[in-house]
Formats: structure tokens, C-alpha cells, sequence
């Protein structure tokens, strides 16, 4: 029979057809955005993260978490203080799933990139995101969003992407605009083949 499940990085992610994912989809927890599964970018960060460990209870914000499975892996790893936010309020019940099943406690809320104000942000001490910045317009709302974070005090901001244009477009002009920039290629063999960057700036 096939897997409902799996362990990687030490974060158990269920598949779509486990049965607490399918009653949450009976109870119409419908994703409208592509928050409909657990995307692969976000392994590209938890990588990155194995070999830059954070320090202990740093208090992150996971943007356009959907499953919210990043946010959680820093919850389970360094115990950080994780909130995940997202535009859709349907996606939020599978990451506060996931983080049950993690056994860690996780704030979720719906809120979108342009909501986040700058006093939102001063609570936090990092964002992070994966698999977010796919549509044009998405890369005016993120360059924004990190303007606003930057000036809320947020000491880093790290973004993962398949090299979708419009992420690639948006790690340019952070490049332009901003000095601490780095972006990171990643290769993954394992846990799934994937590949993309990192783009962080501090
Ligand atoms: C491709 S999914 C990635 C989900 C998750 N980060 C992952 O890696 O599994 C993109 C997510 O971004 C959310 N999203 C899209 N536009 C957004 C916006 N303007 N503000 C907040 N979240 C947004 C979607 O609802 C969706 O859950």
C-alpha cells in the first residue's frame, strides 16, 4: 500500500490521500492559491538552515506557509516562536495539523504580503518563504513587504524558489536596492530531487 506519510528532515508530512488530510478537505479546508500540498522549495531552505543553524527560540514568520511544513521545522529544530501567515484561510488547518502531528505549537493566521504592516513586523526577528513568488505581480508585493520588514527591524529574510522569473526578477532588485544580499543555488538529490535558490538577505 502506498506511503501516507513520510520523515524528512525530521518533520513528518502527510500526503494528500492520509485520512486526516482528506476529512480536512471533506470540511471544505478547499486551498484557492496552490496551497494545496507541501511544496518542495521549502526542503531547499531547511537545508540551508541544517548548515546555518538559527539560534535558539529566534522568532520567525513563515509568509504564504500553506502546510506551514518550514515554519515547523524551525519550531522542531531550533525551537523557535513560529507564525504562519497566509492569504488563504483554507490552508491554515494543515499546517496546524502538521504541527500537531510534530508536536509543536505554531500561531497561524490569514493575512497576505500586503497586509503585513511594519509594526506587524517588528515582532519578528526573521521571515521566511518558500514556493511564494510565482505571479508578476508578486514580485512588487515581496520587494515591498521586505522594505517594511527592513525597517521594522527584521535582521533576516530568507526566500526559496524554483527560479520562477518573477522571483528571479525580485533577487535582482533586492541585489540593487539593498547591501546584504546573497543567493544561494541549491541542489537536492534527497529527500526529493530539487533544485532552485535561496535568495536571503540580512
Ligand atoms: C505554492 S504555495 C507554497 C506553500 C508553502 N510555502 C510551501 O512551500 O508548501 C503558495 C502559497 O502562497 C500563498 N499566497 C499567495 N499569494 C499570497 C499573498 N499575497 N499573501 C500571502 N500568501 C499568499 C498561497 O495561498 C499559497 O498557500
Amino acid at each position: 500500500m502506498a506511503k501516507e506519510s513520510r520523515v524528512a528532515y525530521g518533520v513528518k508530512i502527510l500526503n494528500s490521500r492520509h485520512k486526516d488530510i482528506q476529512s480536512l478537505k471533506r470540511a471544505g479546508n478547499i486551498a484557492e492559491m496552490h496551497g494545496n500540498k507541501f511544496w518542495n522549495s521549502s526542503f531547499l531552505i531547511m537545508d540551508y538552515l541544517k548548515k546555518h543553524p538559527l539560534k535558539k527560540k529566534v522568532r520567525i514568520l513563515e509568509i504564504g506557509c500553506g502546510w506551514g511544513l518550514l515554519g515547523i521545522y524551525c519550531a522542531k529544530q531550533f525551537d523557535a516562536r513560529v507564525t504562519g501567515v497566509d492569504i488563504d484561510k483554507n490552508v491554515l488547518a494543515y499546517m496546524d495539523l502538521h504541527a500537531k502531528i510534530n508536536k509543536v505549537d505554531v500561531v497561524t493566521s490569514q493575512c497576505s504580503f500586503e497586509q503585513l504592516t511594519t509594526k506587524n513586523l517588528q515582532v519578528f526577528d526573521i521571515i521566511v518563504g518558500a514556493d511564494i513568488c510565482y505571479w508578476d505581480e508578486m514580485t512588487k508585493l515581496l520587494l515591498n513587504l521586505i522594505a517594511r520588514a527592513k525597517k521594522a527591524g527584521v535582521k533576516q529574510i530568507i526566500i526559496a524558489d524554483p527560479c520562477r522569473q518573477p522571483f528571479t526578477d525580485l533577487a535582482e532588485l533586492c541585489k540593487k536596492k539593498y547591501k546584504n544580499v546573497s543567493v544561494e543555488e541549491k541542489f537536492l538529490k534527497r529527500p526529493v530531487p530539487a533544485s532552485g535558490e535561496i535568495l536571503i538577505l540580512s
